[in-house]
């Protein structure tokens, strides 16, 4: 495969679309659009997101040390990249996206209800990356859409309809079909070698 090289820059997809809520001091709501997010660890339970410094999301994780990782459904493509566009600072993207948030198990801790997938957290502890902070937050609980159950307790991955980012290209797009099973499919190669 003949490459191009593109530098030391950010390209990288894909990346997954959540929205980071938290509440400031005076209990205000705020949405983030976040896509440098990822589990880090499994035990303990473990997830990172990557903020800039000057993010309200940022200073209101600090003064409260709780946050929210909201998985976004392509149907919400629109209302999430809105909570990219302009900061809580200046707008309340809670009401101008008319997204609906209820508490979560921990309290200061609010969940986007019409995310399929919500993830509570607790500061854990964070690094300084120049201008970022790469905040790890303890996962204490996650909500996952009831109906996407079936009877044997198997989540069918379509009815979450997770937004995916391409970073770099600027892009949104749904997840594709199914390709194979993970923990599983690269054992065809094992067996052959064996
Ligand atoms: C697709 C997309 C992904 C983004 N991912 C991040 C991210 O991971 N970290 C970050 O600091 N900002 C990210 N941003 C930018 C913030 O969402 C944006 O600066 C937002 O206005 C900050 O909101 P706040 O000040 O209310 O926290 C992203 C924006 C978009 C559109």
């Amino acid at each position: 495969m003949k490459k191009r090289q593109l530098g030391p820059c950010v390209t990288f997809f894909p990346q997954p679309a959540t929205l980071i809520c938290t509440s400031d001091r005076q209990d205000k709501i705020n949405l983030m659009m976040a896509s440098w997010v990822g589990i880090v660890s499994k035990t303990p339970p473990t997830i990172a997101v990557s903020l800039h410094h000057d993010r309200q999301t940022y200073a209101n994780i600090m003064a409260g040390k709780v946050f929210s990782v909201n998985l976004v459904p392509a149907r919400l493509a629109v209302a999430a990249d809105a909570c990219g566009l302009v900061s809580g600072s200046v707008a309340d993207k809670h009401q101008l996206t008319g997204l609906e948030v209820v508490p979560g198990t921990v309290e200061g801790v609010f969940l986007v209800a019409d995310s399929p997938l919500n993830v509570e957290c607790r500061w854990l502890r964070e690094v300084e990356l120049g201008d970022y902070r790469l905040v790890m937050g303890e996962i204490v609980e996650i909500h996952a859409c009831e109906s996407a159950f079936d009877d044997n307790g198997q989540a069918d991955v379509r009815t979450f309809d997770p937004l995916v980012y391409l970073g770099g290209l600027r892009e949104y797009w749904s997840l594709g079909s199914k390709t194979a099973d993970a923990y599983s499919a690269g054992s065809v190669l094992l067996k052959k070698q064996a």
